[in-house]
């Protein structure tokens, strides 16, 4: 008999849609198997007042595929200079969902983001007040700080004085990378969560740059050793509600990737849902699959999970290496083992 798993239908909690001919073009990837996504706002320019998130919202909801039921639920991105009842405002009309904190020049376009937190203090305070949500890219920018511990001292320099400062801030800890991002988290209360993206329970950083550079595999935060990758498989395989699925699906054309300065980012939005029941039934966690993607994310920010369900068949599946888009081909990532799970919507 056919093996079969039902999950309430997945929402992705950290997704870039980028804009224009490439929204276009892998909007649908995600439309067909998620609910919901969290927008990321690093546009060029960025996504920083509220007209601009309705706006972009708009431009989202024209370029999805007839018929889908699809929910982007946007963010702003946080500069020095965000006007607190901008945000509100935003906020009270149902329009966002959560504020995106880039230091600023961590990642692609961030040059925009925080380098005085003292500046945003008015903002957060404000975010608190109201229950709105802030997710944060965990690194610091100081170039003497080694690429691999960017993460880990972000935590000690950045987020544990945020959180002392800002106690009753919800705050995601987006695409953790690091043993020590698990620890912390599994510590903190009830304010604190963190996302786990597909790739990097999958590869670790020799897939990088062991036996020749592997520009597909290069993202930001840049994956760690093989013991954090497995720290971050337990965390997203126990079923503890603070872990859930934000897949950072970051579209970049391969003539952008494959260069002497090459763009961060791993395209899985198309093959995040056969490879994630893939590496639970690993693990031997194929009851806590629904847990990640479906319910913990929900439950952090205080919506409903999805009504409707999406079914996995153990039946190999099968996903084009690359998606042709009007800027060019997009790799598709590769996570080097035959999926066996199939998805369909009900
Ligand atoms: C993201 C992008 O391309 O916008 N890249 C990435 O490697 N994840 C930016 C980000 O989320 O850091
Ligand atoms: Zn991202």
């Amino acid at each position: 008999m056919t093996q079969t798993l039902t999950l309430r239908r997945p929402d992705d909690w950290h997704l870039h849609l980028r804009d224009g001919d490439m929204l276009r073009a892998v909007l649908p990837h995600t439309a067909t198997h998620f609910a919901r996504a969290i927008i990321m706002p690093n546009l060029v320019p960025p996504v920083v007042r509220g007209a601009d998130a309705a706006a972009y919202r708009e431009r989202i909801l024209a370029a999805l595929p007839e018929g889908s039921d699809f929910t982007p639920l946007m963010t702003l991105y946080l500069t020095e200079d965000t006007d607190a009842d901008d945000v509100a405002a935003a906020h009270a009309s149902g329009l966002i969902t959560a504020v995106k904190l880039y230091p600023a020049g961590a990642t692609t376009n961030s040059a925009s983001g925080v380098s005085n937190f003292d500046k945003v203090a008015p903002v957060l305070d404000r975010m608190a007040d109201i229950g709105l949500p802030l997710c944060t890219h965990g690194e610091v920018t100081d170039p003497a700080v080694d690429i691999f511990d960017r993460e880990a001292v972000f935590i000690d320099r950045v987020m544990d004085p945020l959180r002392k400062r800002h106690a009753g801030l919800k705050i995601v800890m987006e695409h953790i990378t690091t043993a020590d991002a698990v620890d912390y988290v599994r510590t903190a209360d009830a304010n604190l969560g963190a996302t786990i993206t597909t790739h990097h329970l999958v590869i670790n950083r020799n897939h990088i740059l062991a036996g020749g550079i592997k520009p597909h595999y290069y993202c930001l935060p840049v994956a760690k050793r093989e013991t954090h990758r497995l720290a971050l498989r337990a965390a997203a395989t126990s079923g503890d509600a603070r872990f859930f699925l934000g897949t950072d699906s970051a579209p970049h054309t391969d003539a952008n990737k494959l260069l002497p300065c090459g763009c961060a980012g791993c395209f899985t939005a198309p093959n995040t849902m056969s490879i994630l029941p893939e590496v639970f039934e690993q693990d031997g966690a194929l009851q806590h699959l629904e847990a990640f993607t479906s319910l913990n994310g929900p439950a952090f920010y205080g919506l409903h999970a999805n009504e409707d369900t999406l079914t996995l068949t153990k039946t190999p599946a099968a996903y084009p290496g690359h998606i042709d888009t009007p800027e060019g081909p997009v790799t598709v990532f590769d996570p080097m083992m035959p999926l066996n799970w199939s998805v369909s919507r009900d």
